[in-house]
Formats: C-alpha cells, structure tokens, sequence
C-alpha cells in the first residue's frame, strides 16, 4: 500500500482535519466523507477540496462502496462507538478523536472489536505531541524527578451556555437563549455531561508521563444547574483524585462553566521526592522547574515552549492546538504504512478515557470512590472476549454503574 485511502465521518471539526489530511499528509488519499446532517455534509465538503469526493449521510453506506483502508471518526462521543466498530469489523482501521465516550460499555465495544480484528486503532488526543510533555517523560525516565507521588492537570474551557441544543437536519447547535420554539431540536450531548467525561486532554500526557494507569476514582462536582450560567443538569465545575498502579495520586478538575482568562486551560503539573515541574499560570508566568539535588533554593523559570511538538514537521504549522492536531493522523497512516504499532493504541485510549466517565459516577454518589476497569487482557478476560461486566464497581458498598446520567444526543 503507498496511500491510506481514507473516509471522514463527521463535518464539523472532521472537516478541517479532512482538509489538513488531504492537503498536508502526502500518505493520504482522502476519498469519502460522511455526515448525518445532509445540509452540513454539503456546505463543509466544499471546504475539504477535493475534487470528486464522494459525500454520504449514512456510514454504513459509505463502508460498503467505498475502497477503503481507514476510517476517521469526527462525530460526537456518543456516536464513536457505533462508527469505529463498524469500521473495524468491515475491515479498516480506525482514528477517533476524543473521548471514545461517554459510557464504559462503548469502551468496551471498541476495545473487543480491535482485538477480534487486530486492525490498528488510534484514538486522536495531540497534546500528548507537545514538546513539554516529551520533556517531562524523559526527566521522569531518568528520575530526575525521582518518585512521582502527585500529578495535577485541569482543563478550565468557558463554553458559556451554548450548544446546548442540536438541528439534526440543518447541522447547527443552539445556545439556551436562541433555542426557544425552534422545532425539531434535541438535546445536544454536550449539555448534561460531567466536565470529567471529557478528560482525555489532560489524562493522556500525563499518564504518559507517568508511564501507568488510573486504579480508583473519587470526584466532587459543584451543584447540577451551575451558579455562573444555570445551564439545566450541568456543574461549572468538578474535582476528581485519582490513584494510579504506581500509586501516584492525580488531581484533576475540569470546569466548562468557570470564568478565567483562557491562559491555562490545559494545565499541568508533577511533583516528585527529587523535583518538580509546572506550566505557567498567568501570561506574565513562565513555566517553572525545581529539583532537590541541583542546589535550587526556589523554583526556576524556564523557556515557555506553548503547544510546540516534540517532533518537528512543516507540514504541521497552522494546523489546530498551535499544529499539534497534525501528529496523531501523521503518525497513524505511518503505523498503517510502516505496520508498526500506533502511538496511542486502544488501551492507552480507554485508560485516558475510562477514569473520566468514572468520575461522573462518583460525582453522583457525592465522591465515593470507583474502581476503573482494566481493559487489557489478562486471567480476568482473554482478548477477544467480553469481560464479566461492562459497570464500574464501588470500593464501599455494592454499587455498580456503567456511566453517569446523560442525555446522548437523540435521547433527550
Ligand atoms: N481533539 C480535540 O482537541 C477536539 C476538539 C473538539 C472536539 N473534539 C472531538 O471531536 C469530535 C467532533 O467534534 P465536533 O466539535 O466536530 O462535534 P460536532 O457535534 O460539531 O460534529 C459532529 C458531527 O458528526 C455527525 N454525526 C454524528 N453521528 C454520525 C453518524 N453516525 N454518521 C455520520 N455523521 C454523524 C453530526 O451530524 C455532526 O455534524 C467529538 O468527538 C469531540 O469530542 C476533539
């Protein structure tokens, strides 16, 4: 094979990507794409350019005609699920963007199917691309930082109170204020969901950092109907402590209902017996270091390095989240190509994702604390195979759940 002939599912932020595909990535051939909402798949296919693309508003459809090698999966996170397995069993390999979902049993369903094809399987989170990043696992490697007992990452987003209502024909969100009497309208999947669904940005670095995954789950969420923009159903804002294998514990908090000035809203931060590491908090701030044996009496600035990759590629530059949304279909159509394993395989995909989805349970249960599922093979289930339950367990008492109260979209 000397190119991915690949087809699109979704036309909002899957249409910019189709486009970076076809126009950066010299490994693809973008053939088809695909959107529910007929009147979005005709006005974004247009900005994709490429010439006799082919256009469908049914997946399965497209599975069937088209010739291809891999699927990317743009759709919203509760349609991912459905898209990927059907790719997968129809024979192509699959890139998603994140979360795989909001339900574990969705993990699930793409974790089984993977193995039962052994197709190659990527989930889209680029900000474990950042230079930073890179930076900070080589330091842990060389245990420079020595033991990592705790972890912070927070993702703070304002996305105000729109998009909280869906045209499924037209394509087009709509804000509490404006969807009043428009007909036809369902709840979009973004308005119930615990901000913690939503949490791959800040688990994949660092647990990639950390080389490990999330054990156990506690998580606080602040009153259901919000005090900045009494959006129905929805925190500002929600807490989450973690404890991996390694027994590092993990902070995280996510807030799409929190005012602040956009200048950390992915934020990280590690903490070690032999050093320390941060990003900057304030555009003034740079991001600083410390470590035990190097004579440091406080804490040292360093170079400011954004969202630049660790891997430099032109081809990259202008491309979304300062070019790093370029990487993971780069390196996914090489891993095709090359038939060497992706960088972020389904297991490190569904770590990243379950422990959030995790987390909206607990919320619930006002903080108790949840095991995450181990979804690699092993004496608990051989690969292939389902496992014994979809639900996450309670440590205390006998609660099971297989995901918090949501509204996907369609379901209202
Ligand atoms: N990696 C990132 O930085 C990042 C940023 C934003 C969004 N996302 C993720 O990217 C994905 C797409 O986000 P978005 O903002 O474009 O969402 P969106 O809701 O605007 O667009 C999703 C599109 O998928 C279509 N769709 C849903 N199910 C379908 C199906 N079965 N067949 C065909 N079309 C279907 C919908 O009609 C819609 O047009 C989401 O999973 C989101 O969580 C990731």
């Amino acid at each position: 094979m000397e190119k991915v002939r690949a087809g699109v599912v979704g036309m909002g932020r899957g249409c910019g990507l189709a486009k970076w595909m076809a126009q950066r990535i010299p490994q693809y051939e973008v053939v088809a794409v695909c959107d529910r909402s007929p009147e979005r798949l005709k006005s974004r296919a247009a900005e994709i350019e490429v010439p006799d693309l082919k256009l469908y508003t049914d997946h399965r459809k497209m599975l069937a005609e088209e010739q291809l090698d891999a699927v990317m999966v743009e759709t919203d996170p509760c349609a991912i699920a459905e898209v990927a397995c059907d790719a997968l069993y129809s024979g192509r390999h699959v890139i998603c963007d994140v979360p795989l979902s909001y339900r574990l049993h969705d993990c699930w369903d793409i974790v089984i199917a993977v193995e039962r094809t052994g197709l190659k399987f990527q989930m889209g989170e680029q900000l474990r691309y950042a230079r930073f990043i890179h930076e900070w696992q080589q330091m842990n490697m060389e245990g420079r930082l020595g033991k990592i007992l705790y972890a912070e990452g927070q993702y703070i987003h304002d996305i105000g109170n729109g998009r909280m209502f869906w045209d499924p024909v037209q394509g087009r969100y709509y804000g509490v204020a404006d969807a009043d009497g428009v007909p036809g309208l369902v709840q979009s999947d973004r308005r119930p969901m615990h901000a913690l669904t939503y949490n791959p940005h800040e688990l994949s670095p660092i647990l990639k950092v950390l080389q490990d995954r999330v054990r156990t789950v506690s998580c606080m969420a602040t009153r259901r109907g919000g005090y900045t923009y009494q959006v129905p159903d929805r925190s500002d804002l929600e807490v989450a402590l973690m404890r991996t294998e390694g027994d590092t514990i993990i902070r995280i908090v996510n807030a799409f209902g929190c005012p602040d000035p956009g200048v950390r809203q992915h934020w990280y931060s590690f903490m070690g017996t032999k050093g320390q590491v941060e990003l900057k908090r304030a555009r003034w701030d740079r991001p600083k270091v410390w470590f035990k044996d190097e004579n440091m009496a406080d804490y040292v600035a360093v170079e400011d390095l954004g969202w630049s990759p660790a891997e430099v590629k032109e081809e990259a530059a202008g491309t979304g989240h300062g070019g790093l949304d370029f990487y993971p279909m780069y390196r996914f159509a090489r891993a095709i190509l090359e038939d060497t394993p992706t960088d972020m395989d389904v297991y490190l995909a569904a770590e990243a994702c379950a422990p959030g989805i995790v987390a909206g349970i607990s919320a619930e249960y006002e903080g108790l604390p949840f095991a995450v599922p181990d979804f690699r093979p092993g004496p608990h289930r051989k690969a292939g195979e389902p496992p014994a339950t979809y639900m996450a367990r309670s440590l205390y008492g006998d609660i099971e759940r297989e995901g918090a109260t949501h509204h996907p979209r369609g379901n209202a």
